[in-house]
């Protein structure tokens, strides 16, 4: 028997027969092996354990292998994934590609292939082996930005990561939220411990309260064997938990209790178990008014709430797009080619016109699909979608009034518009040259100068 590659594989797939054989010829090939035959316990084992290597299936009976392989490429990105799948759906076994796995086999299976391809997932990930750095660039995870609102953040996630506080993220969706919790994950002295990620409005309340606790054997109907919670899984760890607004008030209270005793009780059991978890929130709402709304429990906030980091809309800081159109080109530039592609002035001015509301998340959409559908080294301006190309800065984020009507504007909200369109206009006629456009303007070039800082035009 070859003792050649005492790497741990674990099997995701519900054919147990199946299993049984694979199980059977890779051990015999030297392989540590494991399986598991629905993906509950799949997404467990991962978070738990580490493989070099994953076979998974894509159609698991109870969560789709899908989520699975984004769940193993987010705790970690050097667990390789081979996906199983039924030929007729082949198209989901190329997204998966796309979602990081390194390879499909479609069933039928030839033991043999699957032989073949562990031996090559492994090599891969010898070749590969890059600094961390690297990786954590190509993941997505490194956090880009040099404008004033990122130093600070970066600062205060220097400060913090270090010590066990607890803290609060918000800031509207697509800005960061997640990659800085990761990044402050990735600087405290628990980086080496899990980072489990929760969100809490994916589920609905039971699941939500048996994924976060866990249960006890016979706790409820269908809780055939105990299963152990998300803080556990967690422990010595950071637990991310994403959307918090959206936590019904039965898990308010039990949160509330996790955050101050730290201690949980599993669903069925009468014993607490302690936990040693520290904790991330985010969310895209605003909390203090979810409390006067009583959706939300104070006492909980002020627990989170030890720190809060606020992420700042792309629009309000648009001098990272540069930077941020940069790092994507990386980050979606095809294997084999090996120039990066560059970006035309034009393209670059729309961006900064651009208003952005789906912030970071947006333009990273922007980027990949200007990649995948152009041509040529250049992303050029029929690259882009059309909302962008018709961009004139005019935009101006609206403040629902109490005197909000459909037809009259708020005066400040129009007058900054108008200024703002007028304001382009005399800079184009005068091809940007500020003292010819604030001699059209009929103001003094300091003033105009004072105003195109304060709405944000170059
Ligand atoms: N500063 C940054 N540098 C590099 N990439 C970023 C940065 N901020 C966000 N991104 C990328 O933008 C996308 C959205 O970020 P993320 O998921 O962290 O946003 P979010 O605030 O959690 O959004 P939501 O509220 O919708 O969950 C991700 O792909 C992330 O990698
Ligand atoms: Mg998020």
């Amino acid at each position: 028997m070859q003792k050649r590659y005492l790497e741990k594989v674990l099997i995701i797939d519900d054919d147990k027969e199946y299993c049984e054989i694979l199980e059977n010829t890779l051990t015999v090939e030297g392989f540590r092996v494991e399986s598991v035959y629905n993906g509950e316990e799949g997404l467990l084992r991962v978070q738990e354990r580490q493989y070099t290597v994953v076979i998974l299936d894509l159609t698991l009976p109870d969560i789709s292998g899908m989520q699975i392989l984004k769940r193993i490429k987010e705790i970690n990105p050097t667990m390789q994934v081979i996906i199983v799948t039924a030929s007729d759906t082949v198209g989901s076994a190329i997204e998966s590609l796309k979602a990081g796995a390194f390879n499909f086999i479609t069933k039928p299976i030839m033991f043999d292939d699957v032989v073949v391809a562990i031996k090559k997932a492994i090599q891969y990930r010898e070749k590969t082996k890059q600094s961390a750095q690297d990786l954590l660039e190509k993941e997505g995870k490194v956090l880009i930005g040099c404008s004033e609102p990122m130093e600070e953040i970066s600062r205060i996630i220097a400060k913090v990561a270090p010590t066990d506080t607890t803290i609060l993220i918000t800031g509207e969706s697509g800005t960061g939220k997640e990659i800085i919790a990761h990044r402050i994950y990735k600087s405290s002295k628990r980086k080496n411990k899990p980072f489990v990620k929760i969100s809490c409005a994916a589920l609905p309340e039971t699941l939500l309260e048996s994924e976060l606790f866990g249960y006890l054997k016979g706790a409820f109907t269908g809780a055939t064997s105990q299963k152990k919670g998300l803080f556990e899984v967690a422990q010595g760890g950071t637990l991310f938990l994403d959307e918090i607004s959206e936590v019904s008030p039965t898990i308010q209270a039990k949160l509330l209790r996790a955050l101050q005793e730290r201690e949980i009780k599993p669903l069925g059991g009468t014993q607490d178990v302690p936990i040693d978890v520290r904790f991330i929130a985010a969310t895209n709402k605003e909390l203090k008014e979810e409390i006067t709304q009583k959706k939300f429990r104070e006492d909980l906030y002020y627990r989170l709430n030890v720190i809060t980091i606020t992420t700042p809309p792309l629009r309000e800081r648009k001098d990272d797009i540069p930077l941020l159109v940069e790092h994507f080109i990386k980050k979606y530039k095809p294997t084999k080619i090996k120039e990066l592609k560059r970006v035309e002035q034009t393209v670059l001015d729309c961006f900064a016109q651009y208003h952005w509301p789906g912030n970071i998340r947006e333009l990273e959409n922007v980027i990949e699909r200007a990649i995948i559908l152009g041509v040529g080294d250049t992303i050029s301006i029929s690259d882009i979608p059309e909302r962008l190309r018709k961009a004139d800065g005019s935009y101006v984020p609206t403040i629902k009034r109490e005197t909000d009507s459909p037809d009259i504007p708020a005066l400040d909200d129009a007058v900054i518009t108008l200024e703002r369109n007028l304001i382009t206009r005399a800079l184009e006629k005068s091809n940007g040259v500020v003292s010819a456009a604030a001699k059209l303007l009929h103001i003094k070039r300091t003033t105009l100068i004072a105003k195109m800082k304060k709405l944000d035009l170059k």
